[in-house]
């Protein structure tokens, strides 16, 4: 049971053949540049904490966690078997496809947190997905959600594709205030970043917007 956000229209996708026949093949390459994982790996610095139980959802073969930081667990959940086998800090992981089965093989109340990095825009059923995630956190327990301007067009849902930035970030709210049980959201930009200050005076040179929605599961 859930509160519908999305019309069933919204959750279409062009392409509409089962997800795993896309992501059958690994794709070794990193889907934001430079600019948009330093902020992300920096946003992880200052609200993650050390030694805690972490859930990579989406994940792949690159991990934005910071290097320096050390978590008594990291467990990666993907499509693509080959790619999680390549990320060096998962310490376990496991594939399932969410557009078909929502239910995630994990423990209540578990994590510390939820890390959810440019994905988002290809779930279909996200009211599901949340209510999960909000199962598998701890009490107090954060989920982080970015996401920048590019997607896989012919597999994002409707609702995301035909949206603009702004309504992306109205839409990933949304998805969190489904769920009872969730923290008002905290919405983080950063636009025009520039990689190269040089450059930036020419404005030149700035790399993907940067989007991030947080939350944490209120106590009981
Ligand atoms: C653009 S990649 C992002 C990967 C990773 N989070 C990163 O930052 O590099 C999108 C990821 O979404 C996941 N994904 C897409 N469709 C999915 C589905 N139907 N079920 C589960 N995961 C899916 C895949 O694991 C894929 O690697």
């Amino acid at each position: 049971m859930f509160s519908p956000v999305l019309d069933p229209q919204q959750r279409q996708k062009l392409d509409p053949s089962d997800d795993h026949l896309f992501y059958d093949f690994p794709r070794f390459v990193t889907h934001v540049d430079e600019g948009f994982i330093q902020k992300l790996t920096q946003l992880y610095r200052e609200r993650l904490t050390p030694g805690g139980k972490i859930l990579d959802l989406m994940s792949s073969w690159v991990s934005h966690l910071p290097p320096e930081m050390a978590f008594s667990e990291v467990v990666g959940h993907g499509m693509n078997q080959e790619e999680l086998s390549k990320n060096p800090r998962l310490t376990r992981y496991f594939t399932q496809n969410l557009n078909q089965e929502q239910k995630l093989p994990l423990e209540d109340n578990y994590f510390d947190a939820v890390l959810n990095t440019v994905s988002v825009q290809y779930l279909q059923v996200p009211e599901l997905v949340f209510q999960e995630i909000h199962r598998i956190l701890k009490p107090g327990g954060i989920v982080i959600v970015s996401f920048s301007n590019r997607m896989f067009y012919q597999k994002a849902i409707a609702a995301w594709r035909d949206g603009t930035e702004q309504t992306r970030i109205q839409l990933v709210k949304c998805y969190l205030q489904s769920v009872p049980g969730f923290s008002k959201p905290e919405v983080i930009i950063h636009k025009n970043l520039s990689v190269n200050p040089v450059l930036a005076l020419m404005g030149l040179g700035t790399s993907d917007p940067f989007y991030a929605v947080l939350a944490r599961k209120m106590p009981l």
